[in-house]
Protein backbone atom coordinates (compact mmCIF):
# COMPACT_ATOMS: atom_id res chain seq x y z
CA UNK A 1 0.00 0.00 0.00
CA UNK A 2 1.26 3.18 -0.86
CA UNK A 3 1.92 5.03 2.35
CA UNK A 4 0.54 8.37 2.91
CA UNK A 5 1.46 10.85 5.72
CA UNK A 6 -1.81 10.03 7.64
CA UNK A 7 -1.72 6.57 9.87
CA UNK A 8 -4.87 5.14 11.91
CA UNK A 9 -4.05 2.95 14.60
CA UNK A 10 -7.31 0.90 15.02
CA UNK A 11 -8.48 -0.77 18.32
CA UNK A 12 -5.53 -1.63 19.61
CA UNK A 13 -5.17 -1.53 23.76
CA UNK A 14 -3.20 2.00 24.12
CA UNK A 15 -0.89 1.42 26.81
CA UNK A 16 0.78 4.81 29.21
CA UNK A 17 2.60 4.22 32.19
CA UNK A 18 -0.71 4.93 34.19
CA UNK A 19 -3.55 3.36 32.45
CA UNK A 20 -4.88 1.52 29.77
CA UNK A 21 -7.97 1.98 27.17
CA UNK A 22 -8.60 0.53 24.13
CA UNK A 23 -8.92 3.19 21.43
CA UNK A 24 -7.67 4.26 18.37
CA UNK A 25 -4.43 6.54 17.63
CA UNK A 26 -4.36 9.35 14.40
CA UNK A 27 -1.21 10.44 13.25
CA UNK A 28 -0.62 13.18 10.81
CA UNK A 29 2.91 14.69 9.93
CA UNK A 30 5.24 13.27 12.88
CA UNK A 31 2.41 14.20 15.76
CA UNK A 32 -0.12 11.98 17.14
CA UNK A 33 -3.44 13.86 16.42
CA UNK A 34 -6.13 12.25 18.46
CA UNK A 35 -6.79 8.97 20.48
CA UNK A 36 -9.80 8.00 20.90
CA UNK A 37 -12.68 5.73 19.58
CA UNK A 38 -14.08 5.80 16.40
CA UNK A 39 -12.61 8.72 15.16
CA UNK A 40 -12.79 10.93 11.69
CA UNK A 41 -10.05 10.61 9.95
CA UNK A 42 -9.88 11.71 6.06
CA UNK A 43 -9.59 9.57 3.51
CA UNK A 44 -6.77 7.56 2.13
CA UNK A 45 -5.07 7.36 5.17
CA UNK A 46 -3.74 4.03 5.88
CA UNK A 47 -5.01 1.75 8.61
CA UNK A 48 -2.84 -0.41 11.08
CA UNK A 49 -4.93 -2.88 12.69
CA UNK A 50 -4.00 -3.32 16.31
CA UNK A 51 -6.67 -5.77 17.18
CA UNK A 52 -5.42 -7.86 20.25
CA UNK A 53 -1.89 -5.84 20.10
CA UNK A 54 -0.34 -3.13 22.53
CA UNK A 55 -0.26 0.15 21.25
CA UNK A 56 2.78 1.60 23.51
CA UNK A 57 5.07 5.06 23.36
CA UNK A 58 8.43 4.34 21.51
CA UNK A 59 11.26 3.20 23.56
CA UNK A 60 13.92 5.22 24.66
CA UNK A 61 17.29 3.69 25.53
CA UNK A 62 18.80 6.19 28.19
CA UNK A 63 22.41 4.57 27.53
CA UNK A 64 24.21 3.99 24.68
CA UNK A 65 27.84 4.09 23.08
CA UNK A 66 27.81 4.29 19.38
CA UNK A 67 31.34 4.70 17.37
CA UNK A 68 32.13 4.69 21.18
CA UNK A 69 36.46 4.56 20.57
CA UNK A 70 37.29 3.03 23.80
CA UNK A 71 40.31 0.90 25.13
CA UNK A 72 42.00 0.66 21.89
CA UNK A 73 39.18 0.47 19.18
CA UNK A 74 36.33 1.70 18.39
CA UNK A 75 32.77 0.23 19.14
CA UNK A 76 30.93 -1.26 15.65
CA UNK A 77 27.46 -0.07 16.04
CA UNK A 78 27.16 3.63 14.87
CA UNK A 79 26.45 7.13 16.90
CA UNK A 80 27.98 8.28 20.00
CA UNK A 81 28.16 11.79 21.95
CA UNK A 82 30.04 12.90 25.24
CA UNK A 83 31.96 15.37 27.08
CA UNK A 84 33.41 16.87 29.97
CA UNK A 85 34.60 20.10 31.83
CA UNK A 86 32.86 22.79 33.64
CA UNK A 87 32.74 25.72 31.49
CA UNK A 88 31.54 23.42 28.61
CA UNK A 89 28.96 21.94 30.71
CA UNK A 90 27.35 24.99 31.01
CA UNK A 91 27.42 26.30 27.43
CA UNK A 92 26.18 22.89 26.42
CA UNK A 93 23.03 22.88 28.90
CA UNK A 94 22.40 26.64 28.12
CA UNK A 95 22.73 26.60 24.31
CA UNK A 96 23.00 22.83 23.07
CA UNK A 97 20.20 21.02 24.33
CA UNK A 98 22.49 18.90 27.09
CA UNK A 99 21.06 18.44 30.60
CA UNK A 100 23.21 15.27 31.92
CA UNK A 101 26.20 14.79 32.06
CA UNK A 102 27.97 11.01 32.98
CA UNK A 103 31.04 11.17 35.25
CA UNK A 104 33.86 8.13 35.52
CA UNK A 105 34.67 6.73 39.36
CA UNK A 106 36.55 3.72 37.31
CA UNK A 107 38.80 3.47 34.35
CA UNK A 108 41.68 4.58 36.79
CA UNK A 109 44.27 6.81 34.90
CA UNK A 110 41.62 7.59 31.73
CA UNK A 111 38.36 8.92 32.74
CA UNK A 112 38.38 8.07 36.67
CA UNK A 113 37.30 11.34 38.61
CA UNK A 114 38.42 11.81 42.08
CA UNK A 115 36.15 13.05 45.28
CA UNK A 116 36.91 15.96 44.90
CA UNK A 117 36.48 16.49 40.81
CA UNK A 118 33.32 15.00 41.97
CA UNK A 119 32.10 17.36 43.91
CA UNK A 120 32.61 19.79 41.40
CA UNK A 121 30.81 18.60 38.90
CA UNK A 122 28.11 17.41 40.73
CA UNK A 123 28.03 21.30 42.11
CA UNK A 124 28.14 22.10 38.53
CA UNK A 125 24.97 19.98 37.26
CA UNK A 126 23.07 21.56 40.27
CA UNK A 127 23.61 24.99 39.40
CA UNK A 128 22.61 24.93 35.75
CA UNK A 129 20.26 22.10 36.23
CA UNK A 130 21.54 18.98 34.96
CA UNK A 131 21.20 15.37 36.18
CA UNK A 132 24.44 14.00 37.30
CA UNK A 133 24.97 10.14 35.98
CA UNK A 134 27.68 8.39 37.32
CA UNK A 135 29.38 4.82 36.71
CA UNK A 136 30.08 3.80 40.16
CA UNK A 137 33.02 1.83 40.82
CA UNK A 138 35.98 2.13 42.64
CA UNK A 139 38.67 2.43 39.75
CA UNK A 140 41.36 1.99 42.58
CA UNK A 141 40.60 -1.23 43.98
CA UNK A 142 39.79 -2.42 40.66
CA UNK A 143 43.70 -1.41 39.55
CA UNK A 144 44.95 -3.37 42.63
CA UNK A 145 42.63 -6.23 41.96
CA UNK A 146 43.22 -6.86 38.38
CA UNK A 147 46.55 -6.59 39.31
CA UNK A 148 46.86 -9.74 41.89
CA UNK A 149 44.84 -11.90 38.98
CA UNK A 150 47.28 -11.42 37.25
CA UNK A 151 49.78 -11.74 39.59
CA UNK A 152 47.97 -15.15 40.18
CA UNK A 153 48.35 -16.36 36.34
CA UNK A 154 44.36 -15.56 36.06
CA UNK A 155 44.61 -13.62 32.56
CA UNK A 156 40.59 -14.95 31.45
CA UNK A 157 37.65 -13.00 31.61
CA UNK A 158 36.79 -14.26 34.94
CA UNK A 159 39.50 -12.35 36.33
CA UNK A 160 37.35 -9.20 35.30
CA UNK A 161 34.93 -10.24 37.63
CA UNK A 162 37.02 -11.22 40.11
CA UNK A 163 39.25 -7.89 40.31
CA UNK A 164 35.67 -5.95 41.19
CA UNK A 165 33.16 -7.70 43.22
CA UNK A 166 29.98 -6.52 43.87
CA UNK A 167 31.09 -4.24 47.02
CA UNK A 168 33.48 -2.27 44.74
CA UNK A 169 30.30 -1.21 42.76
CA UNK A 170 28.33 -0.93 45.72
CA UNK A 171 31.20 1.62 47.84
CA UNK A 172 31.62 4.10 44.46
CA UNK A 173 27.60 4.02 44.45
CA UNK A 174 27.20 5.20 48.24
CA UNK A 175 30.35 7.27 47.64
CA UNK A 176 28.58 9.20 44.63
CA UNK A 177 24.90 9.45 46.59
CA UNK A 178 26.69 10.96 49.85
CA UNK A 179 28.55 13.29 47.22
CA UNK A 180 25.82 14.47 45.44
CA UNK A 181 23.74 14.98 48.53
CA UNK A 182 26.47 17.33 50.27
CA UNK A 183 25.53 19.37 47.02
CA UNK A 184 21.88 18.80 47.09
CA UNK A 185 22.58 17.40 42.96
CA UNK A 186 19.90 15.33 41.24
CA UNK A 187 21.95 11.44 40.90
CA UNK A 188 21.29 9.00 38.01
CA UNK A 189 23.43 5.72 38.94
CA UNK A 190 23.76 4.35 35.21
CA UNK A 191 24.23 0.49 34.85
CA UNK A 192 23.46 -1.04 38.24
CA UNK A 193 24.66 -4.01 37.62
CA UNK A 194 24.93 -5.74 41.81
CA UNK A 195 22.32 -6.73 44.24
CA UNK A 196 24.67 -5.02 46.73
CA UNK A 197 24.51 -1.57 44.48
CA UNK A 198 21.10 -1.63 44.04
CA UNK A 199 20.49 -2.11 47.96
CA UNK A 200 22.55 0.85 48.15
CA UNK A 201 20.06 2.97 45.65
CA UNK A 202 17.14 1.83 47.24
CA UNK A 203 18.15 2.57 50.50
CA UNK A 204 19.05 6.00 49.35
CA UNK A 205 15.53 6.84 47.65
CA UNK A 206 14.31 5.95 51.37
CA UNK A 207 16.17 7.87 52.85
CA UNK A 208 14.79 10.69 50.69
CA UNK A 209 17.48 11.31 48.29
CA UNK A 210 16.81 12.26 44.53
CA UNK A 211 18.59 9.29 43.03
CA UNK A 212 18.00 7.27 39.95
CA UNK A 213 18.81 3.44 39.02
CA UNK A 214 19.42 2.25 36.37
CA UNK A 215 19.64 -1.41 35.28
CA UNK A 216 20.09 -2.49 31.89
CA UNK A 217 18.90 -5.08 29.28
CA UNK A 218 22.43 -7.34 29.92
CA UNK A 219 22.29 -7.32 34.18
CA UNK A 220 18.13 -7.76 33.80
CA UNK A 221 18.59 -10.54 30.92
CA UNK A 222 21.60 -12.45 31.73
CA UNK A 223 24.62 -12.74 34.21
CA UNK A 224 28.29 -13.12 34.88
CA UNK A 225 28.58 -17.10 34.87
CA UNK A 226 29.28 -17.02 31.10
CA UNK A 227 33.06 -15.62 32.63
CA UNK A 228 33.43 -19.34 33.47
CA UNK A 229 32.92 -20.12 30.61
CA UNK A 230 35.65 -22.74 29.13
CA UNK A 231 35.55 -20.96 25.41
CA UNK A 232 37.16 -17.91 25.62
CA UNK A 233 35.85 -15.94 23.00
CA UNK A 234 32.20 -16.96 24.74
CA UNK A 235 33.11 -15.78 27.90
CA UNK A 236 34.92 -12.59 26.58
CA UNK A 237 31.90 -11.28 24.87
CA UNK A 238 30.40 -10.51 28.35
CA UNK A 239 32.79 -8.34 29.24
CA UNK A 240 31.65 -5.19 30.47
CA UNK A 241 31.86 -2.68 33.60
CA UNK A 242 30.64 -3.14 35.54
CA UNK A 243 30.43 -6.70 35.46
CA UNK A 244 27.78 -8.85 35.08
CA UNK A 245 27.66 -10.99 38.41
CA UNK A 246 27.79 -14.75 39.07
CA UNK A 247 25.21 -14.78 41.14
CA UNK A 248 22.46 -16.18 38.73
CA UNK A 249 19.43 -14.86 41.70
CA UNK A 250 21.12 -11.57 40.57
CA UNK A 251 18.81 -10.39 36.99
CA UNK A 252 15.46 -11.41 39.00
CA UNK A 253 16.38 -9.49 42.07
CA UNK A 254 16.96 -6.40 40.16
CA UNK A 255 13.77 -6.97 38.08
CA UNK A 256 11.82 -6.86 41.34
CA UNK A 257 13.29 -3.77 42.24
CA UNK A 258 12.79 -2.30 38.76
CA UNK A 259 9.07 -2.95 39.19
CA UNK A 260 9.02 -1.39 42.99
CA UNK A 261 10.25 1.54 41.61
CA UNK A 262 13.53 1.10 44.28
CA UNK A 263 15.06 1.07 40.22
CA UNK A 264 13.23 3.67 37.62
CA UNK A 265 14.63 3.06 34.47
CA UNK A 266 16.57 1.31 31.69
CA UNK A 267 19.25 1.37 29.32
CA UNK A 268 21.26 -1.08 27.77
CA UNK A 269 24.77 0.79 27.71
CA UNK A 270 25.17 -0.56 23.74
CA UNK A 271 28.85 -0.43 23.07
CA UNK A 272 29.57 -3.40 21.14
CA UNK A 273 32.84 -4.73 20.36
CA UNK A 274 33.42 -7.78 17.78
CA UNK A 275 35.07 -10.60 18.79
CA UNK A 276 38.45 -9.79 16.92
CA UNK A 277 38.46 -6.81 18.57
CA UNK A 278 37.58 -8.30 21.91
CA UNK A 279 40.29 -10.81 21.04
CA UNK A 280 42.90 -7.73 22.38
CA UNK A 281 42.43 -8.67 25.40
CA UNK A 282 43.37 -12.24 24.83
CA UNK A 283 46.10 -13.03 27.06
CA UNK A 284 45.12 -10.38 29.64
CA UNK A 285 41.57 -9.40 30.71
CA UNK A 286 42.24 -6.07 31.30
CA UNK A 287 42.63 -5.34 27.86
CA UNK A 288 39.40 -7.10 26.72
CA UNK A 289 37.41 -4.04 25.28
CA UNK A 290 34.01 -3.43 28.06
CA UNK A 291 30.53 -3.55 26.37
CA UNK A 292 27.78 -5.21 25.32
CA UNK A 293 24.94 -5.39 23.14
CA UNK A 294 21.06 -4.95 23.84
CA UNK A 295 19.67 -2.00 22.34
CA UNK A 296 17.93 -4.74 19.79
CA UNK A 297 16.64 -6.18 22.27
CA UNK A 298 15.80 -4.11 25.57
CA UNK A 299 12.28 -4.20 24.80
CA UNK A 300 11.98 -7.52 24.48
CA UNK A 301 13.86 -8.77 27.16
CA UNK A 302 12.34 -6.99 29.91
CA UNK A 303 8.74 -7.74 29.04
CA UNK A 304 9.60 -11.60 29.28
CA UNK A 305 11.88 -10.92 32.65
CA UNK A 306 9.04 -8.29 33.76
CA UNK A 307 5.76 -8.78 32.14
CA UNK A 308 5.32 -12.03 31.45
CA UNK A 309 7.05 -13.16 34.57
CA UNK A 310 4.40 -11.13 36.08
CA UNK A 311 6.94 -8.95 38.36
CA UNK A 312 5.51 -5.72 36.82
CA UNK A 313 1.90 -4.71 34.69
CA UNK A 314 2.30 -3.39 31.08
CA UNK A 315 1.82 -0.25 32.54
CA UNK A 316 4.91 -0.44 34.78
CA UNK A 317 6.93 -1.97 31.46
CA UNK A 318 6.04 1.85 29.68
CA UNK A 319 7.02 3.41 32.51
CA UNK A 320 10.69 1.72 32.58
CA UNK A 321 11.47 1.35 28.90
CA UNK A 322 10.22 5.11 27.85
CA UNK A 323 8.09 7.36 30.11
CA UNK A 324 10.37 7.61 33.11
CA UNK A 325 13.41 8.74 31.05
CA UNK A 326 11.42 10.94 29.02
CA UNK A 327 10.37 12.73 32.59
CA UNK A 328 14.21 12.80 34.10
CA UNK A 329 15.35 14.19 30.95
CA UNK A 330 12.73 16.63 30.32
CA UNK A 331 10.78 15.95 27.07
CA UNK A 332 7.77 14.41 28.71
CA UNK A 333 5.04 14.25 27.06
CA UNK A 334 6.70 15.26 24.31
CA UNK A 335 8.23 11.58 24.02
CA UNK A 336 6.87 8.81 26.18
CA UNK A 337 3.57 8.95 25.73
CA UNK A 338 1.07 8.30 23.80
CA UNK A 339 -1.44 11.19 23.32
CA UNK A 340 -2.68 14.08 21.82
CA UNK A 341 0.00 16.47 20.48
CA UNK A 342 3.19 14.15 21.80
CA UNK A 343 5.49 12.63 18.99
CA UNK A 344 3.83 9.83 17.06
CA UNK A 345 6.56 7.21 18.45
CA UNK A 346 4.53 4.55 18.20
CA UNK A 347 5.20 1.04 18.76
CA UNK A 348 2.57 -1.95 17.89
CA UNK A 349 3.23 -4.55 20.30
CA UNK A 350 2.06 -8.47 20.46
CA UNK A 351 2.55 -9.26 23.97
CA UNK A 352 1.59 -12.97 22.76
CA UNK A 353 3.64 -13.68 19.65
CA UNK A 354 7.60 -14.94 20.39
CA UNK A 355 10.70 -14.67 19.23
CA UNK A 356 14.11 -16.40 19.41
CA UNK A 357 16.88 -13.56 19.82
CA UNK A 358 19.80 -14.96 17.99
CA UNK A 359 23.11 -12.80 16.83
CA UNK A 360 21.96 -14.82 12.96
CA UNK A 361 18.73 -12.88 12.77
CA UNK A 362 19.78 -9.33 14.61
CA UNK A 363 20.28 -6.04 12.83
CA UNK A 364 23.32 -5.09 14.53
CA UNK A 365 26.75 -5.07 13.31
CA UNK A 366 28.47 -7.07 16.34
CA UNK A 367 29.36 -10.50 15.64
CA UNK A 368 27.28 -12.12 18.71
CA UNK A 369 24.55 -11.59 20.73
CA UNK A 370 24.74 -12.27 24.83
CA UNK A 371 20.71 -13.34 24.84
CA UNK A 372 21.51 -15.62 21.85
CA UNK A 373 18.77 -18.16 22.08
CA UNK A 374 16.31 -16.35 24.89
CA UNK A 375 12.96 -17.39 23.61
CA UNK A 376 11.04 -14.06 24.58
CA UNK A 377 7.30 -13.24 24.89
CA UNK A 378 6.20 -9.79 23.32
CA UNK A 379 7.46 -8.78 19.82
CA UNK A 380 7.05 -5.12 18.12
CA UNK A 381 5.35 -6.03 15.39
CA UNK A 382 5.50 -2.48 13.87
CA UNK A 383 7.29 0.62 14.67
CA UNK A 384 6.44 4.26 13.97
CA UNK A 385 9.08 7.05 14.56
CA UNK A 386 8.05 10.46 14.26
CA UNK A 387 5.04 9.67 12.00
CA UNK A 388 6.73 7.19 9.93
CA UNK A 389 6.29 3.41 9.73
CA UNK A 390 10.22 2.67 10.37
CA UNK A 391 10.41 -1.53 11.18
CA UNK A 392 7.27 -3.84 9.93
CA UNK A 393 7.36 -7.61 8.89
CA UNK A 394 10.91 -8.23 10.27
CA UNK A 395 12.43 -5.43 8.34
CA UNK A 396 13.66 -2.29 9.06
CA UNK A 397 12.73 0.79 6.88
CA UNK A 398 15.29 3.51 7.94
CA UNK A 399 18.16 5.08 6.41
CA UNK A 400 21.36 6.66 8.08
CA UNK A 401 20.62 10.08 9.43
CA UNK A 402 17.06 10.30 9.70
CA UNK A 403 17.43 10.47 13.95
CA UNK A 404 17.15 13.84 15.50
CA UNK A 405 18.94 15.04 18.66
CA UNK A 406 16.27 15.84 21.14
CA UNK A 407 17.54 19.52 23.11
CA UNK A 408 16.67 18.87 26.49
CA UNK A 409 15.78 21.80 28.67
CA UNK A 410 17.40 21.88 32.28
CA UNK A 411 15.96 21.63 35.04
CA UNK A 412 13.39 19.13 34.76
CA UNK A 413 10.48 19.46 37.41
CA UNK A 414 10.11 15.58 37.67
CA UNK A 415 13.78 15.93 39.24
CA UNK A 416 14.44 19.41 40.27
CA UNK A 417 11.34 20.39 41.75
CA UNK A 418 12.13 18.80 45.06
CA UNK A 419 15.66 19.93 44.74
CA UNK A 420 14.63 23.45 44.33
CA UNK A 421 12.21 23.32 47.89
CA UNK A 422 15.30 21.83 49.44
CA UNK A 423 17.05 24.50 48.34
CA UNK A 424 14.81 27.38 49.79
CA UNK A 425 14.09 25.71 53.26
CA UNK A 426 16.88 23.98 53.98
CA UNK A 427 19.69 26.23 54.23
CA UNK A 428 22.03 25.76 57.43
CA UNK A 429 21.99 29.23 59.19
CA UNK A 430 24.85 30.21 61.77
CA UNK A 431 23.21 30.41 65.32
CA UNK A 432 23.21 34.32 66.97
CA UNK A 433 25.39 34.76 70.21
CA UNK A 434 27.57 37.12 71.95
CA UNK A 435 30.85 37.54 71.45
CA UNK A 436 32.78 35.04 73.46
CA UNK A 437 34.44 37.42 75.91
CA UNK A 438 36.60 34.83 77.78
CA UNK A 439 40.57 34.09 77.33
CA UNK A 440 42.40 32.38 74.72
CA UNK A 441 45.76 30.85 74.52
CA UNK A 442 48.60 32.07 72.47
CA UNK A 443 50.01 29.74 70.03
O1 LIG B 1 31.60 -1.82 29.72
C1 LIG B 1 31.01 -0.79 29.47
N1 LIG B 1 30.07 -0.38 30.31
N2 LIG B 1 31.32 -0.09 28.36
C2 LIG B 1 30.82 1.15 28.00
C3 LIG B 1 31.48 2.26 28.72
C4 LIG B 1 30.85 2.46 30.07
O2 LIG B 1 31.52 2.32 31.06
O3 LIG B 1 29.67 2.76 30.15
ZN1 LIG C 1 29.85 3.19 32.34
ZN1 LIG D 1 27.64 -19.05 28.54
ZN1 LIG E 1 27.99 3.32 29.37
Amino acid sequence: MAETSGILIKGGKVVNEDCSVIGDVYIENGKIIEVGRNLQIPAGVRIIDATDKLVIPGGIDTHTHMELAFMGTKAVDDFHIGTKVKKEMQTLTEEKGVNSFKMFMAYKDVFMLQDSELYAAFSQCKDIGAIAQVHAENGDLIAEGAKKMLSMGITGPEGHELCRPEEVEAEATQRAITIAHAVNCPLYVVHVMSKSAAKVVSNARRDGRVVFGEPIAAGLGTDGTHYWNEEWAHAASFVMGPPLRPDPSTPGYLMDLLANDDLSVTGTDNCTFSLCQKALGKDDFTKIPNGVNGVEDRMSVIWEKGVHSGKMDENRFVAVTSSNAAKIFNFYPQKGRIAKNSDADVVIWDPKMTRKISAKTHHQAVDYNIFEGMECHGVPVITISRGKVVYENGQLKVSPGIGRFIHRKPFAEFVYKRIRQREQVGKPTAVTRKPYKGKVISI
